[in-house]
């Protein structure tokens, strides 16, 4: 069965970071300091999920996807990142599962979307080895819970953005700006992808993927400054985070960085371990030239001549299919089936007199974007699922809540959701597929 669903995350929708004994997480201390985040916002309230789960189960069972991606919160379940369990926290997604179940919508977790605890944090976060194996227990404990009823997990989102954003560029929590010396993030975040792959399928898990952000790479020009930082982007981006899994090789880093000292002995078997599938999530192309002053061996020369969401995004819906074929003419045999476990825009989203979005630019997105999976498939990439970002407009990271990327609007002063006009058109959508 195809999987229609749609995605969100924890630390961008659940709101209650204080509640039911709830640990701290880096998104809690990030978006609290000032300057941080565009006008201050913070995750504190969000959509209010962790109290109107059940209206938001509703609002996907009305819509007729039959899958949902959303993420666990790491230190809601084990509020200093190891040790003590927080039985509330496990309690909560036990109840999301079976409601989704119930309501015919089958649960699709991430067991990391970036909110790390904050007490991990304290000790190096994912510069710290140990840290690994933390992550490997905690999806231990949580697929001891949930695996009978959970018939895909995810280990990781995007470990590239976290690197990058977080730990490179200071963009996003914890606010490093390391540039390159952030590379043992990925390596670490990887083998804890590995060594969760191991605990998970102990644990009974089914079937097993990691998400990765990936982008084809379109370089500025055909001069060999430009060819060469676009290979570089590419290697940084897609292959860093690719190769290792499927492969169980890093690609050749050493025009940019020093050896990657975190690497030892094994780490790239377990790291490759076999996966069921790859998560992708996709929102546009990268174009790229030589380098400026900013120490990185790439310049973004930015896409033009395309129409930009809200964000300023460019719309390129056959970026996806090219992607999705240069990833089997990349992969191969070794590329398992893949997963959209993210694909959508953010626009203006101004509510009408009654409160209701006519978001007619979303609508083309999705359709464009839609088509262009269908375009991979017929030129033979296995795709087995579409997961729209997102359910609900929510916390857009370091944008606060200024990005709105639902399908449903939420009025973050009241917790009040309305289906936008893109909602309904993804309910005949998802009706004329069921036939
Ligand atoms: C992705 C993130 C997701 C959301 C979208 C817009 O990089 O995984 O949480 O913020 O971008």
């Amino acid at each position: 069965m195809f999987l229609w669903g749609t995605a969100t995350a924890a630390y961008q929708i659940e709101g209650a970071v204080a509640e039911d004994g709830r640990g701290v997480s880096i998104w809690d201390t990030f978006s609290h300091e000032p300057g941080r985040t565009r006008d201050g916002h913070t995750g504190d309230t969000a959509c209010d999920h962790y109290h109107r789960w059940r209206e938001d189960v509703a609002l996907m069972r009305d819509l007729g996807v039959n899958a949902y991606r959303f993420s666990i919160s790491w230190p809601r379940v084990l509020p200093e990142g190891a040790g003590a369990v927080n039985a509330a926290g496990l309690g909560f997604y036990d109840r999301l599962v079976d409601a989704l179940l119930e309501a015919g919508v089958q649960p699709v977790p991430t067991l990391f979307h970036w909110d790390l605890p904050q007490a991990l944090q304290d000790r190096g976060g994912w510069f710290d080895r140990d840290v690994t194996g933390r992550f490997a227990d905690y999806a231990a404990l949580v697929a001891g819970r949930l695996a009978d009823r959970v018939p895909l997990w995810i280990t990781l989102n995007e470990p590239f953005v976290h690197m990058a954003y977080g730990h490179a560029m200071g963009l996003h929590a914890p606010g490093q700006a390391l540039l390159v010396d952030a590379l043992p993030v990925a390596h670490h975040q990887l083998l804890a992808h590995g060594l969760a792959v191991g605990a998970l399928r102990a644990a009974g898990a089914r079937q097993v993927a990691i998400t990765n952000n990936c982008t084809p790479v379109w370089p500025a020009s055909d001069s060999p400054e430009d060819l060469a930082a676009a290979d570089a982007y590419d290697t940084l981006h897609n292959r860093l985070f690719n190769d290792p899994v499927l492969l169980g090789a890093y690609p050749d880093l050493s025009a940019y960085v020093p050896a990657l000292d975190a690497v030892r002995d094994g780490d790239l078997e377990i790291i490759s371990a076999p996966l069921d599938a790859l998560g992708i999530n996709y929102y546009n192309p990268t174009r790229i030239a030589a380098p400026d002053a900013d120490g990185l061996p790439f310049s973004d020369a930015g896409v033009t001549g395309y129409p930009t969401t809200a964000f300023g995004w460019p719309v390129v819906p056959d970026g996806l299919r090219e992607l999705l074929t240069g990833l089997k003419a990349r992969y191969g045999e070794a590329l398992p089936p893949i997963h959209i476990t993210e694909n959508g825009c953010s626009q203006p989203d101004v509510p009408g007199p009654d409160g209701t979005v006519d978001d007619q630019d979303r609508i083309a997105y999705l359709e464009g974007h839609i088509a262009a999976v269908r375009a991979a498939a017929e030129q033979g990439v296995d795709v087995r699922g579409y997961f729209a970002w997102s359910l609900l407009d929510n916390f857009e990271w370091a944008e606060g809540y200024h990005q709105r990327f639902g399908l449903v609007h939420v009025d973050f002063a009241t917790g009040r959701r309305t289906p936008k006009a893109s909602y309904a058109w993804f309910r005949d959508f998802l009706a004329k597929e069921r036939g």
